[in-house]
């Protein structure tokens, strides 16, 4: 399973990037929002520090509505994943980008119909969100696993973003039940790293090194 960053923020991109585990980064509009910056530019900045994929969410709600803005949002880089919503007018619009080769993110999926859907029109990843179906009593994780078991046995290359992500646990269970990518909020890559047994033995290390006789 490869991470990327979910976050417009570019400082926090930056810093995950110079760990070397960075292969892509996802955001939303809320997340750009929240950064107070112009959207394509803030994409091209993202696009020139990240070599993998970044996608950007189209805010159209109608078929040629996302098609406008996918082909503008497409022309800032190579890199670029045009982010469309799960309904009939996405699927239309991801149908057209595949055939312009066009990479696409199928966001807000909730049911692994909605999953193989996207898939069949051409998308390029699935991003079910695990975090808000769990916020609701739903199993997350199920949902991952469902889906990855139907790409499996329909080989379909659709790739599996696990979205949503809240905490380690997610991680461990998306790599195990065969999501191929996490998308991870930047506080998490610290959580990921930190283990108590391993602060306390850099201490006891550097202790015994610091009293040698
Ligand atoms: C994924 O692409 C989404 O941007 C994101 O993971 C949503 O997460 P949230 O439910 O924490 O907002």
């Amino acid at each position: 399973m490869k991470f990327f960053i979910d976050t417009a923020n570019i400082d926090e991109i930056k810093e995950a990037n110079a760990l070397g585990v960075l292969a892509g980064v996802t955001t939303n509009p809320s997340l750009v929002a929240k950064e107070g910056v112009s959207f394509h530019e803030r994409l091209k900045e993202i696009t020139e520090e990240v070599d993998g994929s970044v996608s950007a969410e189209v805010i159209s709600l109608d078929t040629e509505g996302m098609l406008k803005e996918a082909k503008e949002l497409a022309a800032i880089a190579p890199n670029i994943t045009v982010k469309v919503p799960m309904t009939l007018e996405g699927l239309k619009a991801v149908k057209a980008l595949s055939d312009l080769n066009i990479k696409t993110n199928v966001t807000l999926i909730f049911s692994a119909n909605q999953a193989l859907l996207a898939a069949r029109a051409g998308a390029s990843y699935v991003s079910p969100f695990l975090g808000r179906l769990d916020d609701i009593g739903h199993n997350g994780m199920e949902l991952v696993a469902q889906i990855a078991e139907i790409f499996d046995r329909h080989a379909i290359d659709t790739e599996i973003i696990a979205a949503s992500v809240r905490h380690p646990v997610h991680i461990t269970d998306a790599a195990l039940n065969g999501a191929h990518i996490a998308t991870v909020p930047f506080k998490l890559f610290d959580q990921l790293v930190k283990h108590p047994l391993t602060d306390q033995g850099i201490e006891k290390f550097l202790n015994d090194w610091n009293n040698q006789k």
